[in-house]
């Protein structure tokens, strides 16, 4: 079979770590692209000289244009700005300036990959992430099967880390899931959270539980807190499981933002569900049977999502 390709779009924290998982674990070639000159350039080279040591065998290539990333099977979207003081006016950008600086800046780039890569599954993983899915949906013109954001792989992961710690056991063998957009509010379930088949809360007492919900929900803020900027091993992590399971049509069932067309009584709305990733992005998106309190919370996270979806103007 011919060598797959995934473009990874922005070269700084979580998108050179991406590239530096894909290659490792030789998923397909990289194309890293970036608007600073040398920058993707620098970071792929680099990771080509590890290839000797760490025994991968793909071409990684770095680069300002988009010609390179024609014909990419894959393309990872990390292009954006944080939310950074403003060095003249000591002023943060409000919610909605961010909003609006990143719908452009992930437009424009997913023009660009629309364009050169006709056929390709797009993973956004820039913030606010659930708004920025519905700028690739609408710029891309793509299917919704073909556009999916990261976040629930993320969150989950840091839920099951959490869960693994407090017990002291392998992260192996806990299994939950975290529903929801990617925020404050977002739904970890612990009514479905077991650690080798035994539901979580025959082993753990409630108030560590919910201290372990509350710190999943606030998780990308503590690592801002202790680094000064956000997270980066953990996202590209959970970028690159879902892009392993559609490069290598693995089916498999992971939390991930997509586009609810009447699943969960939602319609036209981003949001992190449990979806079936394969060869053609989503194949299916799974219903879970939710009792009253997860679906009102549901809600207020779903209300979450749309009031930034709002400011894009759509
Ligand atoms: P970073 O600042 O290290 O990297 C962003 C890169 O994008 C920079 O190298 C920048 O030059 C580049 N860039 C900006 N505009 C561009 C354009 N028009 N074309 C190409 N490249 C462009 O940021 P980091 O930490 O890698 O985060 C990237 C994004 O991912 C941010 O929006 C962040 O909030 C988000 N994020 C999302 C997570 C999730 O779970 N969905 C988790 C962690 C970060
Ligand atoms: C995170 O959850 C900030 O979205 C980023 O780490």
């Amino acid at each position: 079979m011919a060598r797959r390709k995934v473009s990874v779009i922005g070269a700084g924290n979580v998108g050179a770590t991406c590239a530096h998982w894909i290659a490792t674990r030789e998923l397909a070639d990289v194309v890293l692209v970036d608007i600073v000159e040398g920058l993707p350039q620098g970071k792929a080279l680099d990771l080509a000289q590890s290839a000797p040591v760490m025994k991968f065998d793909l071409n990684i290539i770095g680069t300002n244009s988009y010609e390179e990333t024609a014909g990419s099977d894959v393309v990872i979207i990390t292009a954006g700005v944080p939310r950074k003081k403003d060095p003249v006016t000591g002023k943060y950008p409000s919610r909605d300036e961010l909003v609006k600086t990143n719908q452009k800046i992930v437009g424009e780039v997913t023009r660009q990959v629309a364009q050169h890569s006709p056929n390709a599954i797009i993973i956004i993983v820039s913030n606010p992430l659930d708004a920025m899915c519905h700028v690739a949906l609408q710029e891309s013109g793509f299917p919704s099967e073909r556009v999916i954001g990261q976040a629930g792989a993320l969150d989950t992961a840091r839920y099951k880390a959490f869960i693994a710690m407090e017990l002291n056991v392998s992260v192996r063998d806990v299994h939950g899931i975290v529903l929801g957009g990617h925020g404050d509010q977002m739904v970890p379930l612990p009514r479905h959270t077991s650690v080798a088949g035994i539901p979580v809360r025959e082993l753990m007492a409630e108030d560590k539980l919910q201290a372990i919900i509350e710190r999943t929900r606030k998780g990308g803020g503590e690592i801002v807190g202790l680094i000064g900027v956000s997270a980066w091993y953990a996202p590209a992590a959970g970028a690159v499981e879902m892009v392993e399971a559609i490069i290598r049509d693995q089916k498999r069932i992971i939390p991930s933002a997509v586009l609810l067309n009447g699943e969960y009584g939602y319609n036209d709305l981003y949001i992190g569900v449990p979806a079936v990733l394969g060869a053609k992005g989503v194949e299916k998106v799974i219903e879970m049977e939710l009792n009253d309190e997860e679906k009102g919370m549901l809600e207020i996270s779903a209300e979450a999502v749309r009031s930034v979806v709002g400011i894009l103007g759509y």
